[in-house]
């Protein structure tokens, strides 16, 4: 059988991967997918070095819409990013009745449910694997691998600058800019990181694992997303001596009234093997009924680890691509007419436990009035953390001193109140520190 033609659009770190590992891997992959897999035409705005890249026996435009105009191309891979062009371009690849393959969280978490719609009325496939965590199977796990669970939670970091961030802050005892700053030269992070430490990134790829997980809609708009900009080193230091490591989590839920969806800074129990996961590297925990938890483990972007998840979703296509569309896997793991209308809940309903740091005058009584706050509002404490104030007193001369609180479970707006509460209180100096805790037991 003649080898699927695949087009390629934009080929940087992730499409010279891609290309490289095809070229390296293709008998293998050949006596996988039954079927030779062939990049046969690029686009890329630099047309030179992209020839150069792929050698002269590819055809190499600058024009993306010629690509997906040839009739030979069945699987156009989009490695454009962003929502602007990406989206139009892989709108019209579908509308050709080409296959898509794309690294593109962002489009999907925010313009997922216009594609997915769109690739199921013309019969054609739009793959991810690459869009979530890398190189780890996540969707593929998700999806297929634990499609007999009731799907309880899943969370993740998924995001390798800012894990690279919290990893170099604990390690150092260096604050967030400082850490930034560094984790830029060195290039783990992009010279503009927003969307990476705002957590963004994070949110998107949690708005994938949340619509796979539970059979939702794809809402980006509903996700809570907070970056990790806030974190000083003092809190990383004082979770550790409570047994806790802080990591930027994606989490979903399934909950009574309807799914969690958020991305945010949490304390987790340091014992967890998923606290342990250092550097610039991703772990997805996924707890099942059936199964229990599973870890997955990897590296969450790169050229060739991004690249073996764009060729799985070749090879995917391959074999399915003569299948009746009717009896593929569905693109969000549920049949279309069987999604459910579980709503995503506001942040203020989502229940979890605290972390609290108060900077206050260490003075009688603040103790008693800070716990009283938190028994009138019905919170009950796990665990308090005092430092002798004459190690952290301030130029005032009054002493000062930090109140570390753990807090057991509530739901998030009665913590909200007892904040504005407690922050109230002349004894209370600056703005208290709330970080998120996470059991995941
Ligand atoms: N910028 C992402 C990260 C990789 O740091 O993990 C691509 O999503």
């Amino acid at each position: 059988m003649k080898p699927i033609q695949v087009g390629l659009l934009g080929i940087g770190v992730v499409g010279s991967g891609t290309f490289n590992v095809l070229k390296r891997n293709q008998e293998e992959i050949k006596r996988r997918a039954g079927r030779g897999i062939e990049i046969t035409m690029v686009a890329d705005l630099n047309v030179a070095r992209a020839q150069e890249l792929v050698g002269p026996d590819v055809t190499v435009v600058n024009d993306a819409r010629a690509v997906i105009a040839n009739p030979d191309i069945d699987i156009v891979i989009e490695l454009i990013g962003g929502y602007g062009i990406a989206k139009a371009l892989v709108l019209e690849a579908i509308a050709a009745g080409k296959h898509v393959v794309t690294a593109n969280k962002a489009l999907l978490a925010v313009h997922g449910t216009e594609i997915f719609a769109a690739a199921s009325a013309k019969g054609v496939m739009v793959a991810f694997e690459a869009a979530v965590a890398g190189g780890i199977p996540i969707i593929k796990a998700l999806r297929e691998g634990l499609t007999a669970n009731r799907i309880q939670w899943v969370a993740g970091i998924i995001n390798g600058t800012t894990n690279f961030i919290l990893s170099e802050m604990r390690d150092k005892g260096l604050d967030f800019g400082v850490v930034l700053k560094e984790a830029q030269r060195l290039g783990y992070a992009e010279a503009d990181p927003t969307f990476d430490i705002e957590g963004v990134d994070a949110a998107h790829k949690a708005t994938l694992m949340s619509a796979i997980a539970f059979g939702i809609p794809v809402q980006f708009d509903k996700a809570y997303v907070e970056g990790i900009t806030k974190l000083g080193a003092a809190d990383i230091k004082y979770a550790e001596q409570l047994g806790y490591r802080i990591k930027l989590l994606g989490i979903t839920k399934r909950v009574a009234n309807g799914v969690e969806l958020r991305v945010h800074p949490c304390l987790i129990p340091a014992k967890r093997l998923i606290a342990n996961v250092e550097g610039a590297m991703n772990a997805v925990v996924v707890q099942g009924d059936a199964v229990g938890t599973t870890l997955y483990y990897g590296k969450g972007a790169g050229s060739e680890p991004t690249a073996s998840a764009v060729i799985a979703d070749l090879v995917d296509i391959t074999r399915l691509e003569s299948a009746d569309p009717l009896h593929r896997v569905p693109h969000l793991a549920f049949q279309p007419n069987a999604m459910s209308d579980l709503a995503v809940l506001p942040m203020s309903e989502v229940v979890t436990s605290y972390y609290l740091r108060l900077r206050v005058a260490d003075e009688t009584g603040v103790l008693a009035k800070v716990t009283g706050i938190l028994a009138e509002s019905g919170i009950s404490i796990d665990a308090v953390l005092q430092r002798e104030a004459d190690e952290v007193a301030g130029n005032s001369g009054v002493p000062q001193t930090d109140v570390i609180i753990l807090t057991h479970d509530c739901v998030e707006a009665k913590m909200n109140a007892a904040i504005a509460h407690m922050q109230a209180l002349p004894s209370v100096l600056e703005p208290i520190t709330r970080i998120r805790k996470e059991e995941l037991a």
